[in-house]
């Protein structure tokens, strides 16, 4: 078992590693006191410690300054490691101001097992080089290495049509007043493309990688919140925060029960009657769709079972079902629009 201070390393180590800047620790007590030097070698620095009792703040913890939540954003703080082994549950409880703030909370002691998605776009992104441009070879029937390999610089830059996905499913959602969450960012290609027509961009992500990448790619934009999530989670987020949400080339390779818990979420966390739209369904009549399930055939037969970056079918049909239990209204259109019959609340 880790001891609390190897634990604290490898977190601010992490923090280092995907870049943040100004870290505070959540819990001005006894566990706290007990890492003061860990804290002090921090290779990213611990600007503050944060308390909730309002009597402690202006005071000293481990020799930092004690801070009250409400005061971390405007003390620069960007990430927020809970310093309690006693308290960790109910601190993480109360984290949403600090991630409406755009901060994000880690934990020391629950720290759930990488689901086979997190797992599977870590090692992706982990692999990826910059000359992997397929393209459709439609007498071949198959997919071909493009001879066109320029502009790869990030990974997911291989993947076409993001000003298209852009302009037509996602532009007309938005007004420059729109809070709006993204699932699945990966390296950021569609996010940096929307980011200026909206006030503000929640993306949640699963892949510290793709994390990773997306900040290589775009830095830290204001207006753009990046939160890490261990699975189908939205808990963080209070019921309806965003005027809309989308999500590019993400729900093609989530089981169907993700589907379903993605919808269901998002439903809580969209205002009333606002939407959230995927690029498209996977289609088995369609020859690239047809040829990938193929391909994942062929991969099984080998050996390779695990693959989490592969497609789903996903039907019409199915969604309309998931809409009907859910409460979604479906919208056919250059891809799929999921309009909220949630009621507005009176
Ligand atoms: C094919 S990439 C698409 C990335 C980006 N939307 C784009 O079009 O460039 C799928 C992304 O979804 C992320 N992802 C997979 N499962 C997820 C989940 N349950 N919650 C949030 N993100 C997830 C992956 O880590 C990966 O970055």
């Amino acid at each position: 078992m880790p001891t609390a201070r190897e634990r604290m390393t490898a977190a601010l180590a992490e923090l280092a590693r995907f870049g943040a800047r100004r870290v505070a620790v959540y819990g001005a007590g006894r566990h706290t006191e007990l890492l003061a030097d860990v804290l002090a070698a921090s290779p990213v620095p611990v600007v503050a410690v944060i308390d909730d009792d309002p009597a402690r703040a202006g005071g000293r913890c481990a020799g930092i300054e004690i801070i009250p939540p409400q005061a971390a954003g405007t003390a620069g703080v960007e990430a927020v490691v809970i310093s309690s082994d006693a308290h960790e549950e109910q601190i993480w409880g109360r984290r949403g101001r600090l991630v409406d703030a755009g901060i994000t909370v880690h934990r020391l002691y629950h720290r759930p097992a990488a689901t086979h998605y997190e797992q599977g776009w870590d090692h992706y992104a982990r692999h990826w080089r910059p000359d992997c441009r397929l393209a459709w070879d439609g007498r071949e029937q198959g997919w071909v290495r493009a001879a066109d390999q320029s502009d790869i610089v990030h990974p997911g830059d291989e993947w076409a049509e993001a000003d298209r996905a852009v302009e037509r499913l996602i532009r007309p959602l938005l007004t420059p007043d729109s809070v709006v969450l993204e699932i699945g960012p990966g390296s950021g290609r569609i996010t940096g493309r929307v980011l200026p027509h909206c006030r503000e961009l929640h993306a949640v992500e699963i892949s510290s990688e793709m994390i990773a990448a997306l900040q290589r790619r775009l830095g830290s934009p204001p207006g753009l919140h990046v939160v890490k999530v261990q699975d189908v989670d939205l808990s963080m987020f209070a019921d309806d925060t965003f005027d809309a949400a989308y999500s590019i080339g993400v729900f093609v390779h989530l089981q169907m029960e993700d589907i379903f818990r993605y919808l269901r979420e998002l439903r809580r966390v969209l205002k009333p009657q606002a939407a959230f739209v995927i690029e498209t369904v996977c289609d088995p009549d369609r020859p690239r769709h047809w040829h990938n399930f193929l391909k994942r055939v062929a991969d099984i037969d080998a050996g390779r079972r695990d693959d989490p970056c592969r497609f789903h079918f996903i039907s019409e049909s199915i969604l309309l079902k998931f809409c009907g239990h859910l409460g979604w209204k479906m919208e056919l259109r250059e891809g799929i629009r999921f309009r909220s019959l949630k009621p507005p609340a009176r």
